[in-house]
């Protein structure tokens, strides 16, 4: 048999990914976390949240790769071993359940739905003012695969959307902005701020108070994608001002979130426990087989990261 796969999480147990990798590989040599035998065996290690160091002390590893789309909590540990290479998954069915998380909350605040509910609890038949599909608009952080699907289904039902990533793009019917300049054009004209970009060196606390007191005044924000881009105590400044009107997070500083967090009993907040997109190994094993196929036969692999820019 080939080498082992150890597949290190505490989040599931791991079992979907060996079925899948058997009837595509057949019988595999599949080691969790707990039971990791001779670590010499191992060869491929599928990583969420890995103890640091825990990779290093596999020999004979020949690919690393991130069971999440974001590598961030993977390069956190400062001692990978030189050389290997590391990928992602790649998954539609991820992408999507990502960019369905931002239509929903951003179509919840446009339509006013919770203005709504609570006029039905008050038994109250009140309409509310409306601003117009294309008067709202959209601002995307990060346009990788997440960022570019999001924006386009806005641009789609007719939001005015614009993205911003760090290297310039262009991307028909979205306005696209880059750099530290075109950020702060971004926000100024974010309605609704979605938030999908990768945690690096460079983006860590990035949603500051001045990020904040760009966006215009009513402005609405969705964070799916990590706490570490956000200051806590500017984001409740900015809700408790009133110049944000609401946030809905998926993501936060430290998970889960603390019992004791502002966050959960705030009135403009939403609080999610980071399910905007659930890595399924149904839709994201196909792009890892491949990738072990390639491994195993030396050929180039796909969806690889650069550890240098963090994505
Ligand atoms: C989830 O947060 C992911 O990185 O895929």
């Amino acid at each position: 048999m080939a080498g082992a796969i150890a597949y290190i999480s505490r989040d599931t147990d791991g079992q979907l990914w060996k079925k899948a990798f058997e009837a595509a590989l057949g019988p595999v040599d599949f080691r969790t976390i707990d039971h990791l035998g001779d670590k010499a065996d191992v060869e491929i290690v599928l990583a969420w949240k890995p103890p640091g160091g825990l990779i290093a002390s596999f020999p004979n590893v020949k690919m690393i790769v991130s069971l999440g789309m974001g590598v961030d909590h993977l390069l956190a540990d400062d001692r990978l071993p030189e050389g290997v290479p590391i990928t992602r998954i790649m998954d539609d069915g991820l992408v999507g359940q990502m960019s369905e998380y931002a239509l929903y909350w951003a179509l919840r605040h446009h339509r006013d739905i919770d203005k709504y509910a609570a006029s039905q609890r008050a038994r109250q038949w009140k309409v509310e003012d409306f601003i117009d599909t294309i008067h709202r608009r959209i601002g995307v952080l990060g346009l990788g695969t997440i960022g570019q699907d999001t924006a386009n289904k806005f641009a789609a039902l007719g939001f005015p959307t614009a993205g911003w990533s760090r290297t310039q793009k262009t991307l028909p019917g979205i306005k696209t902005f880059h750099g530290a300049d075109g950020l702060a054009q971004v926000l100024a004209q974010s309605d609704i701020l979605i938030n999908v970009l990768p945690l690096t060196r460079e983006t860590r606390g990035i949603m500051d108070a001045k990020v904040f007191a760009t966006l215009p005044k009513g402005a609405y924000f969705i964070n799916m994608a990590r706490g570490g881009h956000v200051n806590d105590e500017a984001l409740l400044a900015a809700l408790d001002s009133g110049h944000l009107s609401g946030a809905a997070l998926d993501v936060f500083n430290t998970e889960p979130l603390p019992a004791d967090h502002a966050y959960w009993n705030h009135p403009k907040v939403h609080v999610t426990p980071h399910i905007a997109g659930a890595t399924n190994p149904r839709t994201a094993s196909p792009g890892v087989i491949e990738n072990i196929r390639n491994i195993r036969a030396g050929r180039p692999l796909i969806n690889t990261i650069d550890p240098k820019s963090g994505y």
